[in-house]
Protein backbone atom coordinates (compact mmCIF):
# COMPACT_ATOMS: atom_id res chain seq x y z
CA UNK A 1 0.00 0.00 0.00
CA UNK A 2 1.64 3.14 -1.11
CA UNK A 3 1.34 6.12 1.58
CA UNK A 4 -0.93 8.16 1.83
CA UNK A 5 -0.79 11.98 2.85
CA UNK A 6 -4.00 13.99 4.44
CA UNK A 7 -3.01 17.51 5.08
CA UNK A 8 -4.77 19.22 7.78
CA UNK A 9 -7.18 21.61 6.82
CA UNK A 10 -6.96 23.22 10.69
CA UNK A 11 -3.53 24.52 9.45
CA UNK A 12 -5.20 26.16 6.29
CA UNK A 13 -5.73 30.36 6.17
CA UNK A 14 -9.37 30.17 7.01
CA UNK A 15 -10.15 33.71 5.42
CA UNK A 16 -9.26 32.02 1.85
CA UNK A 17 -10.02 28.55 2.55
CA UNK A 18 -10.72 28.33 -1.49
CA UNK A 19 -7.24 29.44 -2.18
CA UNK A 20 -5.40 26.30 0.11
CA UNK A 21 -8.15 23.68 -0.95
CA UNK A 22 -6.95 24.32 -4.65
CA UNK A 23 -3.62 24.05 -3.79
CA UNK A 24 -4.25 20.49 -2.17
CA UNK A 25 -6.25 19.82 -5.39
CA UNK A 26 -3.46 20.07 -7.35
CA UNK A 27 -0.86 18.57 -5.16
CA UNK A 28 0.25 15.43 -5.05
CA UNK A 29 -1.77 15.12 -1.50
CA UNK A 30 -4.39 11.88 -1.25
CA UNK A 31 -7.51 13.50 1.12
CA UNK A 32 -8.43 16.38 3.08
CA UNK A 33 -8.49 16.20 6.68
CA UNK A 34 -10.77 17.87 8.26
CA UNK A 35 -10.81 18.15 12.45
CA UNK A 36 -14.41 18.70 14.00
CA UNK A 37 -13.81 19.83 17.80
CA UNK A 38 -17.11 20.70 19.97
CA UNK A 39 -15.11 22.51 23.23
CA UNK A 40 -16.03 19.08 25.29
CA UNK A 41 -14.17 16.48 24.25
CA UNK A 42 -11.09 18.95 23.62
CA UNK A 43 -10.68 22.15 24.84
CA UNK A 44 -11.01 24.35 21.14
CA UNK A 45 -13.89 24.62 18.69
CA UNK A 46 -12.90 24.16 15.40
CA UNK A 47 -15.96 24.76 12.70
CA UNK A 48 -19.13 22.92 11.60
CA UNK A 49 -21.37 21.58 8.83
CA UNK A 50 -21.11 25.25 6.97
CA UNK A 51 -18.13 25.39 6.58
CA UNK A 52 -17.55 21.59 5.97
CA UNK A 53 -20.39 21.70 3.33
CA UNK A 54 -17.87 24.85 1.67
CA UNK A 55 -14.95 22.29 1.82
CA UNK A 56 -16.80 19.53 -0.28
CA UNK A 57 -17.66 22.31 -2.81
CA UNK A 58 -14.12 23.03 -3.74
CA UNK A 59 -12.75 19.40 -2.87
CA UNK A 60 -11.66 16.86 -5.28
CA UNK A 61 -10.27 14.36 -3.20
CA UNK A 62 -11.52 12.20 -0.40
CA UNK A 63 -12.85 14.43 2.72
CA UNK A 64 -11.03 12.55 6.08
CA UNK A 65 -13.07 13.89 8.72
CA UNK A 66 -11.55 13.02 12.66
CA UNK A 67 -14.63 14.21 15.05
CA UNK A 68 -13.00 15.60 18.33
CA UNK A 69 -16.56 15.54 20.22
CA UNK A 70 -18.58 13.91 22.43
CA UNK A 71 -21.56 11.85 21.68
CA UNK A 72 -20.67 11.69 17.92
CA UNK A 73 -23.90 9.41 16.92
CA UNK A 74 -25.97 12.36 16.62
CA UNK A 75 -24.11 13.91 13.52
CA UNK A 76 -22.93 10.86 11.95
CA UNK A 77 -25.66 11.40 9.02
CA UNK A 78 -25.20 14.78 9.03
CA UNK A 79 -21.33 14.67 8.33
CA UNK A 80 -21.89 11.87 5.76
CA UNK A 81 -24.31 14.48 4.25
CA UNK A 82 -21.72 16.77 4.19
CA UNK A 83 -19.22 14.91 2.49
CA UNK A 84 -17.59 12.90 4.46
CA UNK A 85 -15.67 9.74 3.07
CA UNK A 86 -13.91 8.64 6.42
CA UNK A 87 -15.50 9.23 9.44
CA UNK A 88 -13.23 8.64 12.12
CA UNK A 89 -14.71 9.02 16.11
CA UNK A 90 -12.67 8.99 19.35
CA UNK A 91 -12.63 5.54 21.47
CA UNK A 92 -12.34 7.71 24.45
CA UNK A 93 -16.03 9.59 23.51
CA UNK A 94 -17.88 6.51 22.62
CA UNK A 95 -19.85 3.93 24.94
CA UNK A 96 -21.49 2.03 22.26
CA UNK A 97 -18.30 1.71 19.79
CA UNK A 98 -19.34 -0.84 18.47
CA UNK A 99 -23.22 0.70 17.45
CA UNK A 100 -21.41 3.91 16.32
CA UNK A 101 -19.44 1.84 13.81
CA UNK A 102 -22.07 0.40 12.04
CA UNK A 103 -23.78 3.80 12.25
CA UNK A 104 -20.78 5.18 10.08
CA UNK A 105 -21.17 2.13 7.56
CA UNK A 106 -24.62 1.96 7.37
CA UNK A 107 -24.03 5.52 5.97
CA UNK A 108 -21.88 4.44 3.16
CA UNK A 109 -18.57 6.28 4.55
CA UNK A 110 -15.64 3.88 5.69
CA UNK A 111 -15.33 4.00 9.24
CA UNK A 112 -11.66 4.64 11.68
CA UNK A 113 -11.22 4.66 15.35
CA UNK A 114 -8.95 7.47 17.06
CA UNK A 115 -6.98 6.23 20.18
CA UNK A 116 -5.64 9.80 22.42
CA UNK A 117 -1.75 9.00 23.62
CA UNK A 118 -2.65 7.09 26.88
CA UNK A 119 -5.17 4.62 25.47
CA UNK A 120 -3.30 1.53 25.01
CA UNK A 121 -3.47 -0.32 21.72
CA UNK A 122 -5.32 -3.25 22.79
CA UNK A 123 -8.27 -1.79 23.51
CA UNK A 124 -9.27 -2.00 20.25
CA UNK A 125 -9.15 -5.99 19.86
CA UNK A 126 -12.64 -6.86 19.63
CA UNK A 127 -13.66 -3.91 17.22
CA UNK A 128 -10.43 -4.27 15.15
CA UNK A 129 -11.83 -6.19 12.38
CA UNK A 130 -14.56 -3.72 11.70
CA UNK A 131 -12.47 -0.83 11.27
CA UNK A 132 -11.46 0.92 8.19
CA UNK A 133 -9.03 3.31 9.82
CA UNK A 134 -7.03 3.58 13.11
CA UNK A 135 -5.73 6.48 13.92
CA UNK A 136 -3.03 7.04 16.20
CA UNK A 137 -3.16 10.28 17.64
CA UNK A 138 0.47 11.54 18.29
CA UNK A 139 -0.42 14.85 20.05
CA UNK A 140 -3.01 15.44 22.20
CA UNK A 141 -6.28 16.31 20.45
CA UNK A 142 -7.06 19.84 19.95
CA UNK A 143 -4.65 21.94 18.66
CA UNK A 144 -2.67 22.00 15.11
CA UNK A 145 1.21 22.51 15.94
CA UNK A 146 2.28 20.47 19.00
CA UNK A 147 5.36 18.23 19.28
CA UNK A 148 5.08 14.40 18.41
CA UNK A 149 4.62 12.08 21.24
CA UNK A 150 7.59 9.57 20.89
CA UNK A 151 6.02 6.72 22.69
CA UNK A 152 3.33 7.23 19.57
CA UNK A 153 5.86 5.48 17.47
CA UNK A 154 5.83 1.74 20.06
CA UNK A 155 2.06 2.17 19.54
CA UNK A 156 1.90 2.25 15.54
CA UNK A 157 4.22 -1.36 15.76
CA UNK A 158 2.22 -2.60 18.14
CA UNK A 159 -1.53 -1.66 15.65
CA UNK A 160 0.69 -3.07 12.98
CA UNK A 161 1.17 -6.33 14.91
CA UNK A 162 -2.10 -6.32 16.24
CA UNK A 163 -3.14 -5.91 12.10
CA UNK A 164 -1.12 -8.26 11.49
CA UNK A 165 -1.44 -11.04 13.64
CA UNK A 166 -5.71 -11.02 12.41
CA UNK A 167 -4.91 -10.68 8.82
CA UNK A 168 -6.72 -7.81 7.99
CA UNK A 169 -5.47 -4.06 6.75
CA UNK A 170 -7.32 -1.36 8.00
CA UNK A 171 -5.65 2.02 6.87
CA UNK A 172 -3.30 3.23 9.92
CA UNK A 173 -3.50 6.55 10.84
CA UNK A 174 -1.17 9.12 12.48
CA UNK A 175 -1.81 12.57 13.54
CA UNK A 176 -0.02 15.40 15.29
CA UNK A 177 3.73 16.95 14.63
CA UNK A 178 4.36 14.85 11.64
CA UNK A 179 7.18 16.34 9.74
CA UNK A 180 9.70 15.68 7.26
CA UNK A 181 12.04 14.56 10.26
CA UNK A 182 9.79 11.85 11.78
CA UNK A 183 8.14 11.13 8.83
CA UNK A 184 10.25 7.81 7.82
CA UNK A 185 10.01 6.79 11.64
CA UNK A 186 6.47 6.36 11.65
CA UNK A 187 6.07 4.97 8.15
CA UNK A 188 8.59 2.36 9.38
CA UNK A 189 6.39 1.54 12.66
CA UNK A 190 3.32 1.26 10.35
CA UNK A 191 1.58 4.19 9.45
CA UNK A 192 0.32 4.38 5.88
CA UNK A 193 -1.76 7.77 6.04
CA UNK A 194 -0.15 10.40 7.31
CA UNK A 195 -1.89 13.84 8.97
CA UNK A 196 0.18 16.64 8.34
CA UNK A 197 -1.17 20.29 9.63
CA UNK A 198 1.66 22.53 10.21
CA UNK A 199 4.22 21.07 8.55
CA UNK A 200 2.69 21.49 5.47
CA UNK A 201 0.93 24.99 5.83
CA UNK A 202 3.66 27.04 7.32
CA UNK A 203 6.20 25.78 5.30
CA UNK A 204 7.29 28.26 2.54
CA UNK A 205 6.17 25.68 -0.68
CA UNK A 206 3.21 23.87 0.75
CA UNK A 207 2.86 21.78 -2.63
CA UNK A 208 6.27 20.79 -2.71
CA UNK A 209 6.56 19.91 0.88
CA UNK A 210 3.49 17.99 -0.05
CA UNK A 211 5.87 16.38 -2.61
CA UNK A 212 8.27 15.83 -0.11
CA UNK A 213 6.33 13.53 2.21
CA UNK A 214 4.93 11.64 -0.88
CA UNK A 215 8.95 10.50 -1.79
CA UNK A 216 9.06 8.92 1.42
C1 LIG B 1 -5.13 17.81 16.42
C2 LIG B 1 -5.69 17.45 15.09
C3 LIG B 1 -4.68 17.37 14.01
C4 LIG B 1 -3.93 18.63 13.73
C5 LIG B 1 -2.57 18.18 13.31
O1 LIG B 1 -6.12 17.65 17.35
O2 LIG B 1 -6.33 16.20 15.13
O3 LIG B 1 -5.25 16.86 12.81
O4 LIG B 1 -4.48 19.44 12.74
O5 LIG B 1 -1.78 19.29 13.17
P1 LIG B 1 -0.20 19.23 13.20
O6 LIG B 1 0.22 18.41 12.00
O7 LIG B 1 0.18 20.67 13.08
O8 LIG B 1 0.22 18.61 14.49
ZN1 LIG C 1 -6.94 15.31 13.19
Amino acid sequence: MSIILAPSLLSADFSNLAKDIEMINQSQADWFHVDIMDGNFVPNLSFGFPVLKAIQKYATKPLDVHLMILDPDRYIQAFRDAGAHIITVHYEACTHLHRTIQLIKSTGAKAGVALNPHTPVHMLDSIIKDLDLVLIMSVNPGFGGQKFIANSTYKLQEIKDLVTSRNIQPYIEVDGGIDLKNVKSVINAGANVLVAGNSVFSSANPSKTIEEFKSY
